[in-house]
């Protein structure tokens, strides 16, 4: 497939997705995410879960943070052994029902106020369910929002306005402030939070989603005039300037920055440099293949690693190719994607980047999203794997995220993978890793 990069415009490509993905708008799937989708029913999230965050402290670095913070002057032998070094952190990244989401504890304001947002390297700005939120609902659950008017560092940016759409149809709108915002243990001083006035219904559906934070590659913001994202304030600061994405299935995984931890996965990281001009983290896929068949598909596929996504959507041959692999699978117009009976192991997904030999394997436990007996279908369940509906790219998401350490690494402007251990046990099914023959 061709890769058209003017396909790719500041403006969002999300809402070019959303315009050629009909089908996923009139789809009655309610927790399916599609570039985002905050549907989440609240089912007995406690705040304790978020107290119990395996935050890591480093003394001396939390010290230096604090210093920052305040303004407090620090020994200069002290601040240039500290501030060369630079700052890292982990968070904790809380799974939302059926792994349709992830959650992490940020903090906003003077005193801190936190929140529970959605980390998305699919698109790049902070915005938050605030005191300003007007949308009907927009406070029901156990939503944290954020109310500028308790914080003494909050500073609105007179005149700035921000419009966001996502590939799922949800939206959100508002105006933008300036605050501190402590993530991973790192304060970003004077942060651009995007405070919403109005969200899409979908938006409010989910009751735990406190707002989104994007980290994507090179992606300006949606605030006018321009403001800085996140990612341009955060990343100085690291020790390294990077990020490392450790989901698990069906439990928390942990959001990692400024350091990769190598205890977290086995053998080497594979690099995979970034498509020139990225502004997603955008790289190539060259090998394909299903279960354990004999050939490998070879060529060049174009991807976007995303963590905001929760299914992988392919370019629609590799995706019939997989469902060729699972008897009686069908696509379901009503539901708006391949569906299959639930009783059928579905076969693992191998997929190779680079020239190193190495490759990812997805177990076939994963690609089985979830039952849709809540649709009337207690037999079937719904894939895991669906279509891109024609996008120049494919998306890597959650379900891929969750088979594979990942790095995003901005300084190089690259994603290394690596194996770990999956945790994932269903019927004692194991993911075999066999490399088949390859084809030419
Ligand atoms: C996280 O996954 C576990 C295991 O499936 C589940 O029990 C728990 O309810 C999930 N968390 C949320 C908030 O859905
Ligand atoms: C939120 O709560 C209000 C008032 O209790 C209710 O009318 C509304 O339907 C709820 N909205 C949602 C999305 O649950
Ligand atoms: C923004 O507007 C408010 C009210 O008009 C004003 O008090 C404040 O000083 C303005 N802030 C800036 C940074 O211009
Ligand atoms: C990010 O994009 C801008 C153009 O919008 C470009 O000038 C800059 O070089 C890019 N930076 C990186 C690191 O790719
Ligand atoms: C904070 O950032 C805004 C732009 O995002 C800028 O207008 C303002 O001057 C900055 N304030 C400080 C104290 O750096
Ligand atoms: C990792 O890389 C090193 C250095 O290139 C190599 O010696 C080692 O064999 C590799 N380990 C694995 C498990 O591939
Ligand atoms: C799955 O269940 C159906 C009946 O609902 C049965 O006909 C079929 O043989 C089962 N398939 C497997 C692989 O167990
Ligand atoms: C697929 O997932 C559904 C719902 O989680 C589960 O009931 C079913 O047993 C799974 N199928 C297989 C083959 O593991």
């Amino acid at each position: 497939m061709m890769f058209n990069p003017a396909f790719i415009v500041k403006a969002s490509w999300w809402l070019g997705l959303s315009v050629i993905l009909p089908a996923v708008n009139a789809n009655p799937f309610p927790q399916l995410k599609v570039g985002r989708r905050g549907i989440v029913p609240s089912n007995g999230f406690s705040v304790a879960t978020v107290h119990n965050s395996r935050f890591k402290a480093d003394g001396p670095k939390q010290f230096l943070r604090s210093a920052r913070k305040y303004g407090i002057q620090m020994p200069q032998q002290f601040t240039e052994t500290l501030s060369n070094k630079g700052l890292t952190g982990d968070v904790i990244a809380l799974n939302q029902s059926d792994d349709q989401e992830w959650l992490s504890p940020v903090e906003i304001g003077n005193p801190p106020q936190q929140l529970l947002l959605d980390f998305d390297t699919g698109s790049s700005d902070l915005w938050v369910f605030s005191s300003e939120t007007k949308t009907v609902g927009a406070t029901n659950g156990t939503r944290q929002i954020w109310h500028p008017e308790l914080s003494t560092t909050a500073r609105r940016l007179n005149g700035s306005k921000w419009t966001i759409s996502y590939g799922d149809g949800s939206y959100a709108m508002g105006g933008a402030w300036t605050d501190s915002v402590t993530l991973a243990g790192i304060a970003v001083p004077n942060a651009t939070v995007e405070s919403a006035t109005s969200v899409s219904r979908a938006m409010v559906t989910d009751k735990v989603l406190g707002g989104l934070v994007g980290l994507a590659y090179n992606l300006t913001s949606q605030v006018y005039p321009a403001s800085p994202t996140l990612m341009d304030q955060m990343l100085p600061l690291l020790d390294q300037p990077l990020f490392a994405v450790d989901l698990h299935w069906h439990t928390t995984g942990l959001y990692e920055f400024g350091k990769i931890t190598d205890t977290a996965f086995s053998g080497n990281l594979s690099w995979i440099p970034l498509n020139p001009k990225a502004e997603f983290w955008e790289i190539n896929f060259n090998g394909f293949n299903i279960g354990d068949s004999i050939y490998w598909l070879d060529s060049v596929w174009p991807v976007i690693v995303d963590t905001g996504t929760t299914l992988m959507l392919l370019q629609y041959d590799l995706v019939d190719a997989y469902y060729k692999h699972v008897p009686n699978s069908l696509y379901s117009g009503r539901m708006g994607g391949y569906i299959f009976p639930c009783n059928q192991t579905l076969p693992d997904l191998h997929v190779s980047f680079g020239n190193d030999g190495y490759f990812v394997s997805i177990p076939g436990a994963y690609i089985n999203y979830s039952s849709l007996a809540a649709y009337g279908d207690p037999v079937r369940c719904y894939g895991g794997i669906q279509s891109n509906e024609g996008l120049p790219f494919a998306i890597f998401g959650d379900i891929f995220l969750k088979s594979v350490y990942t790095v995003f690494d901005h300084g190089n402007a690259r994603v290394g993978l690596a194996d770990k251990a999956l945790n994932w046990n269903e019927g004692g099914v194991k993911a075999k890793k066999v490399r088949p023959a390859k084809t030419a």
